[in-house]
């Protein structure tokens, strides 16, 4: 069983594919984590992040590992582990150029793909797992909510940062990945939109949990 979900920003992704992947006993790849992690690395080496050509070329030296225990997902670049610094606002605000750059996408959707063939079964999220990485995905999962909501979380996440900065800053990440030329952020055909707009954790772990039980 593949289970791929995608969606924005503050959709509620990570929380409820690791809820999911927990409750089915399947693996749980964070693919956002990566390109956090690739920025990471390209960051420690000075790569300039304005220079297409550049990331494109250290982005091939980089070795990234993601653990798949939905329990305690890991992620280590180049034998470090990066799970507290990829959250930073450094990174946040610098990961979308990063993640625009073909090469980078193509190195990176080859690792997730080969980490979705060595496991039993995984949850994947992302914002081109459906599209692109598993395109064959059995359940795809589309999942959205409104701005203002997304905003709330991820201020709530951040320590209670201001709600209106937040909203802009989302809405900047949101206008990057949907309208960049490789894999931009779309609806994949075939998905389920759950909008978890009016949903608590349980609730939109339970909606997907259905939609896994009816197709399997
Ligand atoms: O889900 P996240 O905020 O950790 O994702 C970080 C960035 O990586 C986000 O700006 C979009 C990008 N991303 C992507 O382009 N493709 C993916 N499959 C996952 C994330």
């Amino acid at each position: 069983m593949v289970v791929a979900i995608d969606g924005p920003s503050g959709s509620g992704k990570s929380s409820t594919s690791r809820g999911v992947a927990d409750r089915l006993q399947l693996a749980y790849l964070d693919t956002g984590a990566m390109y956090r992690a690739m920025t990471w690395a390209l960051l420690q080496q000075g790569v300039d992040l304005d220079d297409a050509e550049a990331i494109a070329a250290a982005a091939e030296k980089v070795t990234l590992e993601s653990g798949t225990d939905p329990i305690d997902p890991t992620i280590h670049a180049d034998g470090t582990d990066v799970a507290d610094p990829i959250r930073s606002e450094e990174i946040t605000s610098s990961v979308s150029l990063v993640a625009a750059v073909p090469r980078v996408r193509e190195i990176l959707v080859d690792l997730q793909r080969e980490t979705i063939a060595a496991s039993d079964g995984i949850v994947v999220e992302g914002r081109d797992i459906g599209s692109t990485v598993a395109p064959d995905a059995p359940v795809k999962i589309y999942l959205v909510a409104d701005p203002a909501a997304r905003a709330a979380r991820r201020a709530a996440e951040n320590g209670g940062a201001d709600t209106a900065a937040t909203e802009l800053a989302l809405a900047r990440r949101d206008q990057i990945d949907s309208n960049r030329a490789a894999s931009p952020l779309v609806k994949p055909d075939g998905a389920v939109v759950v909008d978890s707009t009016h949903l608590n954790l349980d609730e939109v772990i339970d909606a997907i949990v259905g939609i896994v039980d009816s197709a399997s």
